[in-house]
């Protein structure tokens, strides 16, 4: 059975205050014009942090006025890169002032490791913004070759007001994400952060405006999807849709945009991804890597390597060492250091991870280890592994988003890469072998947006990630998320007075 931690700093951990609950909309903090208010919950023991403003259409509506005027008429898309990347600077600084309290607030609010908010999610999301800050004054166009007697080039502009819809399990590596490349190209935008985590967005509406970006530019509407958000992407003055979440709702996002105003449109939306470990890998290396894959961050990750294919020789042994690291994995409060696996987000998800296990074991799927509910409060579950699994079976085919890990045994490359194609998603994969040319082959062959080749989560604010398939589309991070908030306008001129004689 997974492990309790018996460290005491949890109780010993003082919470933060909770300073912001309120709509953020033109630089100011409002209640929503119903004056509803929705519960986040802390999901280590289920009881409510906090009322939060749950805003709806007409607060929607104030809030891409305020971005629409912004965008229209204000200083943000006018002023140099430069002048903006200095002021994201500032709002980094803030940011890694505030370490300590913004990495509680994840973690009360969505049940993430204290620790790794505290070395990961904040001071990197710190880092994304000064990536994009640095972008901001080297956005070029091109000069063109036209055939006849003119003289054109692009410029890269700006797409607009932008609405960010983004999850629960990165509260605040998804919210910079989206918004610093947003901000380098001199959008202007509403986000809407998950109903599951608010809280880590409104401090950074509040930081935002201490660091001098100006009112309308970032704009947090706090709320549900079916309201909110709904409103947000079928919005006739909203430009661009970036959107995080499951791929049902990613279709309802494209549908609100074809019925409205054709808005541009980008969605991650998860994935299977497999993890393909051949006979030549390093056993203990490829149980580290297949261990950190599908339980990092309790399983609720969109590239997680949710289907382990191992190849035969090696298989017994890798079963073997794979379930003694997952009974050892230490379950618990997420702010003991201690801890590796904290609770999933909410209940709702709970509840779905569990059901997908007895699924699991109803379809003929053996379980290896875990299965169950971990302690007596909160929404925890012990670290999760199958055997015999297949790929027709429901938790090899859905997105569990939990720590459930399938194993599958394969002969041969071609096997290897023709199962691990076979899902509708295509996100990630991970390679283990110490052989170049399979590496090569394999990588080529897997279509996924990120492949890792003995490793597994190398992000990197440089590298670019994102979907095939129904995974989705559009890039994150990378100079190429700037494409998603920009436009090419081509401008011509003649070379001469009467270019046409
Ligand atoms: P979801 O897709 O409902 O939520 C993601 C975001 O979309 C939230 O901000 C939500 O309020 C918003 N949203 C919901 N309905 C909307 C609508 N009609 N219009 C506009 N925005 C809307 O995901 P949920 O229910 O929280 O999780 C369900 C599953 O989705 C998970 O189990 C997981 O499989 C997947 N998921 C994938 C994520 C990823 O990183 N790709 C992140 C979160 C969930
Ligand atoms: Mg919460």
């Amino acid at each position: 059975m997974a492990t309790h931690s018996n460290g005491t700093s949890a109780n010993e951990f003082k919470l933060p205050e909770i300073k912001f609950t309120k709509l953020f909309i033109n630089g100011e903090f409002v209640d929503s014009i119903s004056g509803k208010t929705f519960e986040t919950i802390d999901p280590r023991n289920g009881e409510v942090i906090a009322r939060i403003a749950a805003g709806d259409k007409e607060d929607v509506d104030l809030a891409v006025k305020a971005a629409r005027e912004a965008f229209d008429h204000g200083k943000w898309p006018r002023m140099s890169g430069f002048e903006r990347g200095k002021i994201m600077h500032k709002f980094a600084d803030l940011i890694e002032q505030h370490l300590e309290e913004l990495a509680a607030l994840d973690s009360m609010d969505g049940g993430k490791l204290f620790f790794f908010n505290k070395v990961l999610d904040i001071p990197g999301s710190a880092e994304t913004l000064r990536y994009y800050a640095g972008a901001a004054d080297k956005i070029h166009g091109e000069t063109l070759k036209m055939s006849s007697a003119y003289h054109a080039y692009t410029l890269r502009e700006p797409i607009g007001v932008v609405g960010h819809i983004i999850p629960w399990n990165f509260p605040t590596v998804m919210f910079f994400m989206k918004v610093s490349p947003a901000l380098a190209v001199g959008c202007t935008m509403i986000v809407k952060p998950a109903e599951q985590t608010p809280l880590s967005a409104l401090y950074y509406a509040h930081l935002a405006k201490l660091a001098g970006i100006p009112d309308g530019v970032i704009n947090v509407v706090t709320g549900f999807g079916s309201t909110a958000g709904a409103a947000i992407c079928s919005h006739m003055d909203v430009d661009k849709i970036s959107f995080t979440g499951s791929t049902e709702v990613g279709r309802l996002v494209m549908q609100a945009a074809a019925t409205s105003n054709l808005k541009a449109v980008s969605l991650e939306l998860g994935g299977k991804s497999p993890l393909i470990i051949f006979d030549d890998a390093d056993v203990d290396m490829a149980v580290e890597l297949a261990h950190l894959a599908i339980f990092f961050n309790k399983g609720e990750i969109c590239v997680a390597g949710s289907r382990v294919y191992v190849q035969e020789g090696i298989y017994d042994e890798f079963v073997r060492k794979s379930a003694e690291k997952a009974k050892r994995r230490v379950v618990g409060d997420p702010f003991d250091p201690h801890v590796e696996q904290g609770p999933q987000v909410d209940k709702k998800q709970f509840e779905k991870i569990l059901a997908y296990i007895e699924h699991g074991k109803k379809e003929g799927a053996t379980l290896l280890t875990g299965g169950k509910p971990f302690g007596d409060k909160g929404y925890y579950i012990e670290p999760t592994i199958f055997t015999d699994v297949k790929e027709d079976m429901l938790i090899a085919k859905d997105e569990i988003f939990g720590p459930v890990m399938s194993l599958m045994k394969f002969k041969t490359v071609d096997e290897a890469i023709e199962r691990g194609n076979k899902t509708r998603y295509g996100l990630a994969a991970g390679i283990v072998t110490k052989d170049l040319n399979v590496a090569n082959r394999v990588s080529r062959s897997i279509r996924a947006g990120v492949i890792w080749i003995n490793c597994y989560f190398a992000f990197d604010r440089d590298c670019p990630y994102g979907g095939y398939k129904m995974s989705g589309f559009g890039r994150d991070m990378g100079l190429h998320a700037l494409d998603k908030y920009l436009q090419t306008k081509s401008v011509v001129t003649p070379l001469y007075d009467s270019p046409w004689l």
